[in-house]
């Protein structure tokens, strides 16, 4: 049975993955420059994996798990059981802009009651860096601990390396002869108006097309599968 992302994430490829996987080539390793809701890493059997993603609180989330996924639970729980009220959303998405600096488990925790608490399980910053999303009135979010002790395990199992970096440094530094690399980009927003873009404050945009074809293509022996929305 194939694994459950832990966290809910827009442009997630859990449905897709049936017709995805025929065009994963086989490698010793595979990275990820962005990861985001990592169903593709859940879908797959790599010995190794490398997952990337520009934004920081999704990759301290992941580590924290990997590192610890006991206290991300305990830590969680409680949240999840006595914070479903607006009140207590906007309050820790208040102190969640205001720890800006602060990494670790106590992060990742607040990171998943919002993921879970909020909009559609949306992951969007201003231009200051703040976690905007609003609070979205679900009567009982599902609490992930299966999935958090699952992930942690398969993590463990294949040797994972987290990386937080804008794709093109990944893929400059993390791609040796011989990988596999999945890219799925977000979706670039129509030339004339923003879209739904900005998943770590800096929206990616048309502009980083160019220099992200010239690496791709210019590696050597990795091979290469993205997902593309024109
Ligand atoms: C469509 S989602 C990936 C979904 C993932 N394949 C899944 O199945 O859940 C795109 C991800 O790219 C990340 N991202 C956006 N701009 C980026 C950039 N310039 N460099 C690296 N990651 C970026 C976002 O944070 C987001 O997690």
């Amino acid at each position: 049975m194939q694994m459950k992302p832990i966290l809910k994430w827009a442009g997630g490829k859990s449905r897709l993955m049936p017709r995805l996987r025929p065009f994963l080539p086989a490698a010793d390793c595979l990275v990820e420059p962005f990861v985001g809701g990592a169903s593709v890493f859940l879908a797959t059997d790599y010995p190794r994996y490398v997952l990337a993603d520009i934004n920081p609180d999704l990759i301290n989330f992941y580590q924290a798990v990997v590192d610890s996924p006991e206290s991300v639970i305990q830590a969680a729980l409680p949240l999840f059981r006595h914070a479903n009220t607006s009140v207590d959303y906007f309050r820790y998405r208040t102190n969640f802009a205001q720890w800006r600096a602060t990494r670790g488990i106590k992060r990742a925790a607040v990171f998943l009651y919002l993921n879970r608490h909020g909009y559609n399980g949306l992951c969007r910053y201003n231009l200051r860096g703040e976690f905007n999303i609003p609070y979205e009135h679900y009567k009982k979010p599902y609490f992930p601990a299966a999935e958090i002790r699952l992930f942690a395990e398969k993590a463990r199992d294949t040797h994972i390396r987290f990386v937080c970096l804008p794709f093109e440094e990944t893929l400059a530094l993390h791609v040796d002869e011989h990988y596999a690399v999945y890219t799925d980009p977000s979706y670039f927003p129509p030339e004339d108006r923003d879209g739904f873009t900005g998943y770590y404050i800096t929206p990616l945009r048309k502009c980083a097309l160019p220099s992200f074809a010239a690496r791709t293509l210019s590696w050597r022996k990795s091979r290469l599968t993205t997902s593309w929305k024109r």
